[in-house]
């Protein structure tokens, strides 16, 4: 293990199994840039407050933005033998400018600077995230305007339920998608209080200027207790819990797309280049990918309770328990990252069977809430019209016919208000087109939310960075 950073008072030396054990190094590396940019602010901020000279604090930038290089470039060397990240990074500054670079840990603990580093860690993986979900908004409303003459049945209890529109199913995943993307940038708001200057936990006395660092870091406010700012790590488990119910959102939609392309079902084909096959079976075509995607909820709630449990009960203010917060967050973050990637790629490569879905429009029982609507329509109260039409069903159903089988005064004998008309109502184009409501499946309103959605998304000019392009 390097030379500590607090070792002169040790009577002896830490056993080399502490040093393993309580080492972070092996994951907050990935937390190297942020260190460096944080210390970058804090040493000019040390510099004009004058609390080092301005030499040293210009000795110490430039010493720093050359490590920032080096780790930009990928040739930064991480010493696995450092307590953490903050600690290898001073000691490369050392290296580089001499004792010099021991003034740069003036006004400053880790406490106070793990926070602020993974504060801006999230906030740029926010952004990547908000990326990735308007992508995923837009390979969905791609599928939706290709197909956007599509009537599917839907389904509730996993019964045939009523017609809709596919564009109108994949309108639903938009906006779940699109709260997700609203939490995020919520949560950003509180993760975008800057914590540095909380030293500690109580301040210094110190002549910091925290504004400064601040402005020079990006960040919106201060926050406002020293205490509270090292100890408090609701910004991760706001972000977790956005990414659990993110997971939550693309768990649901995989799992109707499994479904949909099972043989029983047969509405889609996913592409083979997102299937697996089987190593005994050779007829099987797995949609191993969507089972992973609806799989890795699982691990992203495990990650938001083992930061739940980690916080609950734990004293003010820092306890190293703290640094566990971090393989959890990191783990959610590269795992929703993934998922997301290929959800997006696999959206763009689904292929409708029209023919089987259109041979299950043939089910008229999809309409028979439009024939309760067809008798309200004409004065029936829906008490009676819901009546009805559940005789009507189970007639046809006992007798094996459908409605459009039920003569002119077979109709008649269910109501008055029934007559030859209704056979009209019993069409899948027909039932949507009715549905014209606010938020409702007809073609029109459908049609407006696409374009709707097509303009919002049109605005975010964003590429996917991988081999699916
Ligand atoms: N590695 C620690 C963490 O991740 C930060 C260092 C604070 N350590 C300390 N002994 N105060 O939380």
């Amino acid at each position: 293990m390097a030379k500590k950073m607090w070792g002169t008072r040790f009577a002896k030396k830490t056993s080399l199994l502490t040093d393993k054990f309580t080492s972070s190094i092996a994951f907050d590396k990935r937390l190297a840039k942020y260190d460096v940019l944080g210390s970058i602010a804090h040493a000019k901020m040390l510099g004009r407050s004058r609390i080092i000279s301005k030499k040293e604090s210009q000795l110490i930038v430039k010493g720093l933005k050359s490590i920032l290089r080096e780790i930009e470039d990928n040739k930064f060397r991480i010493n696995h033998k450092a307590e953490d990240i903050h600690s290898n990074i001073q000691e490369a500054l050392v290296k580089k400018i001499g004792e010099v670079a021991h003034k740069l840990h003036t006004a400053r603990s880790r406490n106070d600077q793990i926070v602020l580093d993974v504060k801006m860690y999230i906030k740029d993986e926010i952004k990547n995230l908000v990326k990735l979900i308007i992508l995923l908004q837009k390979s969905v409303l791609g599928f939706a305007k290709r197909n956007a003459n599509i009537i599917l049945p839907s389904y509730t209890h996993m019964q045939v339920a009523q017609c809709i529109l596919l564009a109108h199913h994949m309108l639903a995943y938009i906006e779940a998608l699109e709260r997700d993307k609203d939490r995020f940038k919520d949560a950003k708001k509180r993760t975008n209080h800057m914590p540095l200057g909380s030293c500690a936990l109580s301040g210094t006395s110190l002549p910091i200027d925290r504004e400064f660092v601040k402005d020079e870091l990006g960040f919106a406010k201060l926050t406002n207790n020293s205490l509270d700012s090292v100890s408090d790590r609701d910004f991760i488990i706001e972000l977790l819990s956005g990414l659990s119910i993110l997971s939550v959102h693309l768990s649901r939609m995989a799992e109707d797309l499994i479904l949909w392309s099972t043989k029983e079902f047969n509405f889609i084909d996913i592409d083979f280049s997102f299937c697996t096959g089987s190593s005994i079976m050779p007829h099987k075509k797995n949609p191993d990918v969507l089972e992973l995607i609806r799989a890795s909820t699982g691990r992203i709630q495990g990650d938001l309770s083992s930061v739940l449990i980690l916080m609950k009960g734990l004293p003010l203010s820092y306890n190293r328990d703290l640094q566990m917060d971090k393989p959890p967050l990191f783990d959610a973050i590269d795992t929703m990252k993934g998922t997301l990637e290929i959800f997006i790629a696999l959206f763009r490569n689904i292929k409708l069977n029209e023919e089987a879905i259109a041979n299950r429009l043939m089910d008229e029982s999809l309409f028979s809430v439009d024939i309760v609507e067809h008798l309200i329509a004409k004065g029936v109260s829906y008490r009676q019209a819901h009546d009805i039409v559940g005789r009507m069903v189970k007639d046809c159903l006992d007798k094996g016919r459908k409605f459009s089988d039920l003569s002119e005064q077979e109709l008649k004998k269910y109501s008055d208000k029934l007559g030859p008309g209704i056979k009209r109502i019993l069409n899948a184009w027909t039932s949507v087109n009715m549905k014209r409501s606010h938020g409702g499946t007809s073609p029109l309103q459908v049609a407006k939310q696409l374009k709707n959605w097509a303009q919002k998304l049109k605005k975010n000019h964003i590429s996917l960075n991988t081999e699916f392009k």
